[in-house]
């Protein structure tokens, strides 16, 4: 059966805006943010405290998540940060940020390329990361890129992604995300990697609560969350107006479109607390800014009415 309720964690302002050619001024990104909690997202995803030339069009974070501050104090709406190590959780937590995510890799390559180390070396910076938030009573997620497939490694091993899985699940994640990060995965395989994920014990029962991210090259992100539902999946990652990518990812493109996610889940009859009609006019607003239209066929569809 399907859940009564999804959550959805909204990644527009990270996944999406650390993809855009051009960085969107600060102001812009508040706005956006509050767009989105005005339309009944609960978790948006607000920036990320990576060094600043690695990731340029994100380096404003310090002068960000301040002017979210109104959200954050009324408690109502989390805001997640990435923070790929230390230097990152201590400027996160220096701003009051209390929840926050690492972001590891299944392959070798993309762990280079993201993080500028193997996947055991990167695991090793996350560790202390993961065992001072949590020492601070905050939320950790836990991402995990290239779940399905690898630009360049091609086929990702089930056995790879559950070890590495396994690795953050017991650094104390308290959540993991499992990242399509080119969009290559269809049901089948999401289907088989939830079942190899909970014969290793990471489950949807368990104590690191799994969470699907799917971006949406092959148009295929709205069949795989449903086949993550059906096992057990109650948090779906999603973009507003299907913005996003991945800068060191060859060949990414956008998330799974919010606004697709909320027309299938309204569908079905799963509650997610989101206005659709103020979103989709928020991505409306934000594409124009963007200087280009969403590539949600949502958006499209219900902006044209
Ligand atoms: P590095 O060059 O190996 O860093 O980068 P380092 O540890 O050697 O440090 C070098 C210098 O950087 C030091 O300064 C540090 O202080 C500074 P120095 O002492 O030389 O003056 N530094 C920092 N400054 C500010 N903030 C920091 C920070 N860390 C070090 N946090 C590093 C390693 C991890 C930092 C780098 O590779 C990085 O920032 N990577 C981020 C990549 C990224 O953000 N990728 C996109 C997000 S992941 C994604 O999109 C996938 C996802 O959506 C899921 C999916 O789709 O699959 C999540
Ligand atoms: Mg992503």
């Amino acid at each position: 059966g399907l859940p009564a309720r999804v959550r959805i964690h909204e990644v527009g302002p990270r996944d999406g805006l650390q993809n855009e050619k051009t960085t969107v001024p600060t102001d812009v990104k508040a706005e956006f943010v509050h767009r989105l909690a005005a339309a009944g997202l609960t978790t948006v995803e607000a920036t990320s405290f990576v060094h600043p030339k690695w990731v340029p069009q994100l380096a404003d974070a310090e002068d960000l998540f301040p002017r979210l501050a109104d959200l954050h104090d009324a408690g109502d709406v989390h805001l997640p940060v990435l923070v790929p190590n230390t230097r990152g959780l201590e400027r996160a937590t220096a701003l009051g940020a209390r929840r926050v995510a690492v972001f590891a890799s299944a392959t070798e390559t993309f762990a280079r390329r993201n993080l500028n180390r193997s996947v055991d070396e990167s695991l090793a910076m996350f560790a202390p990361v993961v065992a001072a938030a949590k020492a601070d009573g905050l939320h950790v997620r836990g991402y995990l890129s290239m779940c399905f497939g690898d630009p360049w490694e091609g086929a990702v091993p089930l056995a790879q992604v559950v070890r590495t899985a396994r690795a953050l699940a017991d650094m104390g994640c308290d959540e993991l995300s499992l990242g399509d990060t080119v969009g290559v995965a269809t049901p089948g395989h999401v289907a088989a990697l939830l079942t190899a994920l909970a014969d290793d014990g990471l489950g949807a029962d368990t104590r690191s609560t799994i969470s699907v991210h799917f971006h949406d090259t092959y148009g295929q992100a709205l069949a795989n969350t449903l086949a993550a539902l059906q096992h057990g999946v109650t948090t779906v990652d999603a973009s507003a107006g299907g913005l996003g990518g991945c800068p060191f990812a060859k060949s990414a493109t956008g998330n799974l479109a919010t606004e697709d996610l909320v027309w299938m889940l309204q569908g079905l009859g799963v509650e997610t607390g989101v206005d659709l009609d103020r979103l989709v006019a928020t991505s409306v607003w934000m594409a124009e800014r963007l200087g280009r239209p969403s590539p949600s066929r949502t958006v499209t569809a219900l902006s044209h009415k």
